[in-house]
């Protein structure tokens, strides 16, 4: 599979994830990696014992980064069961690191089970439809807004 999408709104459907993590093991981190952001990390956790939750998780280093800094208190859901699978595996050492199967729209946790939710790329994906990007269709101002009502409870 040639890895880039033939068009844009591919980032937004989950045949698209599905069936690139299924043709590459390579990692790969969208717009930064934890050593970009390890200063603004730690200035806004200052408590590594947090529960944390990793909102579209993909196949980022992040996660086991941020695990191997001291956060180990980390939940990382991707609605990609390929990807799942294969994080799992990847991380099977980070025993206190869970992987788990779920859409970001209909988490399935308690309220209040995370002291800190994290999204990087993953409304970005969603957003991925034609049209103005300032103003998207009904059904992508409904996705968005199901993920925050999700994170915030
Ligand atoms: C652009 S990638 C970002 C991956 C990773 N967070 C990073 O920073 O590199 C978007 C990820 O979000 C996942 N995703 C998109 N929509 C989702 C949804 N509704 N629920 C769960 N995961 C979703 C995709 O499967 C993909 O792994």
């Amino acid at each position: 599979m040639d890895i880039l999408p033939g068009n844009n709104e591919e980032y937004s459907q989950k045949k698209y994830w599905d069936d690139r993590y299924t043709s590459s093991d390579e990692p790969f981190d969208w717009f930064k990696s934890f050593k970009d952001i390890s200063s603004i990390i730690e200035e806004l956790i200052p408590d590594k014992s947090s529960r944390i939750l990793m909102l579209g998780c993909g196949n980022s280093t992040l996660s086991e980064e941020m695990y191997d800094a001291g956060y180990q208190n980390i939940v990382n859901v991707d609605y990609s069961e390929v990807i799942i699978n294969k994080m799992k595996a990847r991380n099977a050492l980070r025993e206190r690191m869970s992987w788990k199967e779920m859409d970001v729209r209909a988490l399935e946790f308690e309220n209040d089970s995370f002291d800190v939710a994290i999204d990087k790329g993953t409304m970005d994906a969603m957003l991925a439809v034609k049209g103005d990007v300032w103003n998207p269709p009904p059904a992508v101002v409904d996705d968005c807004n199901k993920e925050v009502g999700e994170v915030m409870r």
